[in-house]
């Protein structure tokens, strides 16, 4: 197999399967077993799932369709990519910005989720040397809180440490760095989920949690949500950015994409719903706050563990698996920045090392807005959430419509649908209608 490192035109992933392993890494991530509970527990659970879980199927899908056409189609990054298909398609060239908006929105998620990661990389030494056994709720929301999130130098050494992982894997070359660890990491993930499930299950507070995740209540909507759950389902599925659209640029032809990605968006749905199931029935039978924020997991799971046989060994394997799996993700944010930059001649370790050492900066941000900064306040949010505001509900929605326009209207019909090759007109048929609405 070819290094991305080498010639990025001709990087390509050794089968379909690992464009699927590869696109679930990406989509896989911090995403869902962090975000997804949380911002579900503050936006009041099962309306909110269900507009979210539509999301996924009716927008999320048929877009990720779109952006891995693209990227198989321009085979090169998202700002060439859109300047070069945009060309075929005797467009305007002002379509490259959404290139731009990309690069620019990977970069700046990067900055936080590294940090975050940083947060699953402690816990994981936690685990490790048996912190959690016999925990109480409350103390470990004390020692989260003050034991790490008050404590700038501790964030700032794991968010440090899991940038030069990132940047690691990225100067090597996307393909050869990410294939091997997706094949093992994916699989032990599911599987260490299965085990919080089985717990959850067995915890009493179950039906509690479970109806708080599907039972519909539209009164707990407000207008804000929607636009949450519509920007976590970009967010989740890695879309309007063009990180899928890079991967799907490093996938064989023949590989049908429709398939691909029913598949990506199944899993990576499946791994959000296991968090949830396992997270909120802790959160009712320790009288926790649903609503508690970015702290939740990291509140929770530990008591879960400290209760549980193995709970050491377990809180470990499961702390490291996120942190791989974030890993796989936080790839796949930089990687079209760094590609683009290589077009442009720069030698992919020094772009790796200028880019790494500009979101490390700009990560810092992130790490004071939990402690000295927590009051610098825009709008009532803090840096932190504003980053993730600009991004995921603002930046990815938008770049996902500009995504939809040019697939849906703008492309020349032909080369579409040769390019998705669906196996039946309905499918295709379907997918043009939700591209273009
Ligand atoms: N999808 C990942 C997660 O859920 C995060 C992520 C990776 C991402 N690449 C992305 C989000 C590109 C938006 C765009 O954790």
């Amino acid at each position: 197999m070819t290094s991305a490192s080498e010639n990025t035109d001709n990087a390509q992933w050794g089968s379909r399967w690992v464009f699927v392993l590869a696109a679930t890494g990406s989509a896989v991530g911090l995403g869902n077993i962090w975000k997804f509970p949380y911002i579900t527990g503050e936006n009041g659970g099962g309306a909110f799932v269900l507009v979210y879980l539509l999301c996924i199927l009716l927008i999320g899908i048929p877009i990720m369709i779109a952006e891995v056409m693209l990227g198989r189609r321009a085979k090169t990054d998202p700002i060439n990519g859109m300047k070069l298909l945009a060309h075929q398609a005797e467009a305007s060239r002002f379509w490259m910005l959404l290139g731009v908006m990309g690069v620019l929105a990977g970069f700046l998620i990067l900055s936080y989720y590294s940090v975050i990661a940083g947060w699953a990389l402690d816990y994981t030494m936690d685990a490790a040397s048996g912190a959690f056994s016999g925990v109480t709720a409350e103390q470990i929301g004390q020692s989260f809180n003050e034991g790490l999130l008050q404590n700038p130098g501790k964030l700032i050494f794991w968010h440090s440490l899991f940038m030069v992982l990132t940047m690691l894997v990225v100067a090597r070359g996307v393909t050869r760095g990410l294939e091997m660890a997706i094949r093992f990491l994916m699989p032990a993930l599911f599987i260490l989920l299965a085990v919080m499930l089985g717990y959850a299950f067995s915890s009493g507070s179950f039906m509690e949690g479970f109806s708080f995740l599907f039972s519909f209540d539209a009164s707990k909507l407000s207008g804000n949500s929607l636009l949450i759950a519509m920007g976590h389902a970009f967010f989740t599925l890695s879309l309007g950015m063009g990180a899928i659209m890079i991967y799907g640029s490093y996938m064989p032809k023949k590989a049908s994409i429709g398939t691909t990605v029913l598949t990506v968006g199944l899993l990576d749905t499946l791994v959000a719903l296991a968090a949830g199931l396992a997270i909120f029935p802790i959160v009712f039978a320790n009288q926790l706050e649903p609503g508690a924020g970015p702290g939740l997991l990291f509140v929770t799971l530990p008591v879960a563990f400290g209760q549980m046989p193995f709970g050491s060994v377990f809180a470990t394997l499961f702390f490291l698996l996120v942190t791989f799996a974030a890993w796989s993700s936080s790839i796949s944010l930089i990687e079209p920045a760094v590609a683009w930059l290589e077009k442009r001649g720069y030698k992919r370790l020094q772009v790796s090392v200028v880019l790494g050492i500009a979101c490390w900066l700009l990560g810092l941000g992130t790490v004071f807005s939990f402690n000295i900064w927590a009051d610098y306040k825009l709008w009532g949010l803090n840096f932190f959430e504003l980053l993730d505001y600009l991004t995921a509900n603002l930046m990815l929605p938008l770049g996902g419509l500009a995504i939809s326009i040019f697939a849906g209207w703008i492309m020349k019909r032909s080369t579409v649908q040769k390019e998705i090759a669906f196996e039946s007109f309905a499918v295709y048929a379907m997918w043009t209608v939700t591209i273009r609405f």
